[in-house]
Order: C-alpha cells, then structure tokens, then sequence
C-alpha cells in the first residue's frame, strides 16, 4: 500500500511515466499511466513530454523507448528483464542472411535487439506485421527472428517470406490439443491466440491477435467467454475491463518469467535512483530508429 503511495506521489514529483506492457504482474499494471501492447507502447514513447520513462516490460521496449526519446531518461526497474526471442539471431547472422537475399527488404519484429533493428528495413509487432510487409515494394522480404509470425504474416501476403528460426517460448510451447480441449470444456467461448503461437494453434483458433487486439476484440463480441491463448498476465487486464464476461487461460503455465521480474518495489526503486537506465549509442540508435519510424508511419 505504501510502496503504491510512494510511487504515486514520486512520480508527480520526478515528471515520469509509468508505462506497463498488458504481461506484468496486476500491482503493476495499476500504478501504469498506460497498459498496452508493444505497438501501443512504443507510439506512447515517442509523443510523450515527460522527462522519465519507467518501463516495466522487457529490454527491447525500454530499448526501442530509449531509440525513440533519446533525450529521456528511460529506466527499466529490473536490469535482467529480457526477452530470449530478441536475442536469438545476431546482427553477424542477419547480414549473412542478407547477404544470401540481396533483393529482399528486411523486417524485424520489435522483440530484437537495437543492432539488429538498425541492420533492418522497418520494424513491426504482432499487431502490425501484416500491413508493414505488405506497405514494402520489394517482393521477397526476410523476417526475423519469429518463425511464428513470419509464417503468420505470410499467409496474408503474395511476398515470399524467408524467416528465421526463433521463437517466444512461451507461445511456442501452446499446443492444438490445448486449444481443443479447452473448447470441449467451454463450448461456448470463442479461442483468442496470439500470432506468437505455432500456425496448427492458430488454425484451431477462432481469431488471431495481438494483446491489445484481443482486448479490442473481448470488448466487442457478443461472446460471453473467451479461452485466451497468450501469457498469462493479458487475462487480467481482460477481467478488468470486462467484469461480466469470463475469460480462461488456455493453459495455466503460459508465464514469461522475465516479464513477471518487475514488482511494485523495484518500480520505486527505479523512481528513486532512476536506475538501472537504458540506452543505446547513437550510431546504433540513428538508424534502428529509421526502421521504428518507418513502422510508425504505416497505417493500421
Ligand atoms: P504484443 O503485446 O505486442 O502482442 O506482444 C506480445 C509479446 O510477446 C511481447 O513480448
Ligand atoms: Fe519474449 Fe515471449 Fe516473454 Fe514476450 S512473452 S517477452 S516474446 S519471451
């Protein structure tokens, strides 16, 4: 209670924004001045005035933060939130695979490092991706590093999409027997998964979306009850907007554990010291932020 009191009060006093990704923890979640997913996140970084960004998410957000609003202050509260998928294919890999396709235009999905967004054409999200390939002229495009959402991507492209092999482990590991299993128990309720998933879970599947997607989208519906196949931490977000509808995980252990790593404490800790900040050299920053913009500027 105090640490909310506190964090509340410090924030006022230090002109920061708190802003939370739809898979934190519920505590954090509620001192956030927006909850969102990458895509909404990343839009809230580049328009906002305030002098300190708390992310509390992952690297590549506070990252792609920091790219933005290089004259911010950006703290991620817990230095060791990372995300295993955005480090799975090094800038040395990315150039070997452009050196293989030298007529593809190349496109990262925002779960990457800043140097392999500046050895990228544009950035997208999950929320995104389609429209961003197909805003492309070139007719072949390598997309890195979610072999999920490049096969995702594909199915509403003519382009020929070359992908490489990485993966959220927690989607991945989401089956279609999950996705069965889960509608004999809840006949009624329409199955929501997120692009991260394997194409069998999304075939299974009634809708596709990203997180913020799937809030739309509960709002929306007629349907009463939703099995939703994401990280945990959307459904409550979805409670909370939603209080008469049901919602239920599609499995109990979709949890990315380093998204789970930022509590209240470390929140005000990050408020008091402004530590641990985030940024990136501005060589690396200048032209990762091309591709970011560039994905900005697509219509969705
Ligand atoms: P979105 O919230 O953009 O759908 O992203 C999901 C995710 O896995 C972020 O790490
Ligand atoms: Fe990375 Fe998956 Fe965790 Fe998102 S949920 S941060 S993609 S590991």
């Amino acid at each position: 209670m105090t640490a909310i009191k506190d964090i509340l009060a410090l924030k006022e006093e230090r002109q920061a924004t708190i802003l939370a990704h739809n898979y934190q923890i519920p505590e954090v979640q509620d001192v956030a001045d927006l909850v969102g997913d990458s895509l909404e996140l990343s839009r809230a970084a580049a328009r906002l005035d305030t002098e300190v960004i708390i992310f509390c998410g992952v690297d590549f957000m506070a990252e792609t933060a920091a790219i933005l609003s290089p004259q911010k202050k950006v703290v991620l509260p817990e230095k060791g939130a990372w995300c295993p998928m955005a480090h799975m294919i090094t800038p040395d890999q990315l150039r070997d695979l452009k050196a293989l396709h030298p007529k593809a235009a190349v496109v990262c999905y925002v779960n990457s490092t800043a140097e392999i967004k500046a050895e990228s054409d544009v950035c997208c999200t999950s929320a995104n991706g389609v429209q961003v390939v197909n805003s492309l002229s070139e007719n072949e495009v390598i997309f890195v590093p979610d072999r999920n959402l490049a096969a995702y991507v594909a199915r509403f492209t003519d382009k020929k999409v070359i992908s490489w092999n990485g993966y959220c482990y927690v989607h991945d590991h989401l089956t279609a027997e999950q996705v069965k299993a889960a509608r004999a128990e809840h006949p009624r309720a329409e199955v929501l998964v997120h692009p991260e998933c394997r194409p069998e879970v999304i075939d299974e599947a009634d809708f596709t979306y990203s997180t913020a997607g799937m809030g739309r989208h509960a709002k929306a519906s007629a349907a009463r009850e939703f099995i939703i196949g994401t990280e945990e931490g959307m459904i409550y977000r979805l409670k909370k907007e939603n209080p008469d509808k049901e919602f239920y995980p599609l499995t109990t252990n979709a949890v990315c554990q380093n998204m789970k790593k930022t509590d209240l404490v470390k929140v005000l800790r990050a408020l008091q010291t402004l530590e641990p900040q985030v940024t990136v050299s501005e060589e690396i920053a200048a032209r990762a932020r091309r591709s970011i913009e560039r994905m900005l500027a697509v219509k969705i």
